[in-house]
């Protein structure tokens, strides 16, 4: 399975936002996917001019019949910080939680059953939006949609649970100091339609980002974060505003440092430490999950390094356990994980 949109039985659609009340009036609805209310208008600020964000998460299916949710509130506090950072009315974040909840449920037939191969493994996706109403002027939208779809998935990357080659981009930049790079806006995903057509021109899979101002610090992929560990150390860049937060890589972050008892450093992160010191190198992220990087090539292809030939052995063992909460094998440590069903 792919990592594709496929059509399921519920969408959830909450058009009921007052600007006047500054409320939500009432908690939505489910609509089949077929249903006319479910059409983006071609006049919307989001189709026109941008304004629209979105969340990732996943439900899995564990081996016991559960379905879990991982870590969805802290989407729902993204979803809302995103929403601020383009004027947009935040959605509550027990409103976004509850639907989520409901939505997954009703679309239960459509969640991949466990599968102990990665590669073969799939999930629920869960993708929620919120998208401008519509109107003319370039201004905030200030009477959005929020809509829910889910989606079942399999590995994001197609070489799946296996070393990917990464691009270092070098003439392109996906978010500079004082930007929106640390907002969950679609503008920031097809900024990386050239780089990611550049990197599979020369070979490679994935865009590897590096700071906007410099072009010296490796930042993050297109679509999820950067890792490399270093002897024992696990340093990934600091968050800042051209960063999004991921809420796997804090989830790494923590299982490394409490649980492996690793070092954990987030600073800046020179590719030129990278290409020297780097003993791993892998991309998380929830559709990506936790993506080895086997090889990096930078300078336009000049140069390539190679990291690992196979997945290392701390991304594998981050991946376990990573993977291992999330659908519910080993027990969960940080209460992360809510059992629905
Ligand atoms: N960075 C980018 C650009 C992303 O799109 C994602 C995916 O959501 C991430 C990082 C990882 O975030 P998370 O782990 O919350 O999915
Ligand atoms: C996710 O990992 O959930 C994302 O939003 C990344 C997206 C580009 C698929």
């Amino acid at each position: 399975m792919a990592f594709g949109f496929t059509k399921t039985d519920f969408v959830y659609i909450n058009d009921s936002y007052n600007p006047d009340t500054g409320r939500w009036e009432n908690e939505g609805q489910f609509l089949g996917p077929d249903d006319p209310k479910l059409m983006v208008h071609y006049a919307s600020y989001g189709v026109n001019y941008g304004n629209s964000i979105f969340e990732g998460a996943k439900a899995y299916l564990g081996k016991d019949g559960h379905v879990r949710l991982f870590r969805i509130e802290e989407n729902g506090k993204r979803f809302g910080r995103s929403a601020e950072g383009i004027l947009m009315p935040p959605v509550p974040v027990d409103l976004f939680v509850k639907k989520v909840k409901e939505l997954v449920i009703k679309n239960r037939n459509y969640i991949p059953a466990f599968d102990p191969d990665p590669n073969n493994r799939g999930s629920l996706y869960i993708r929620p939006l919120l998208i401008g109403e519509p109107g003319l002027g370039v201004r905030r939208a200030e009477n959005p949609t929020f809509l829910i779809f889910v989606s079942p998935v399999g590995p994001y990357y197609a070489t799946g649970f296996n070393p990917l080659h990464g691009m270092v981009i070098h003439h392109m930049v996906r978010a500079m100091p004082g930007g929106h790079g640390a907002y969950k806006t679609g503008a920031n995903y097809v900024m990386s339609m050239l780089a990611t057509a550049y990197a599979k021109k020369n070979g490679c899979q994935e865009a590897i980002w590096l700071d906007g101002y410099r072009h010296e610090n490796i930042e993050e992929l297109s679509a999820c974060n950067f890792m490399c560990r270093i002897q024992n150390t696990l340093v990934t860049p600091a968050l800042s505003d051209t960063i999004l937060a991921g809420i796997t890589r804090n989830s790494i972050l923590r299982l490394a440092r409490e649980q492996l008892g690793m070092t954990i450093e987030e600073r800046d992160l020179p590719l030129e430490e990278v290409l020297t010191d780097a003993d791993e190198t892998f991309g998380c992220g929830t559709a990506a999950v936790i993506t080895p990087i086997g090889k990096i090539s930078a300078y336009h292809g000049r140069y390539t390094q190679e990291i690992t030939k196979d997945v290392g052995e701390l991304s594998r063992k981050l991946y376990d356990m990573l993977t291992g909460i999330q659908w519910g094998v080993v027990d969960d440590p940080f209460k992360w994980v809510t059992i629905l069903d």
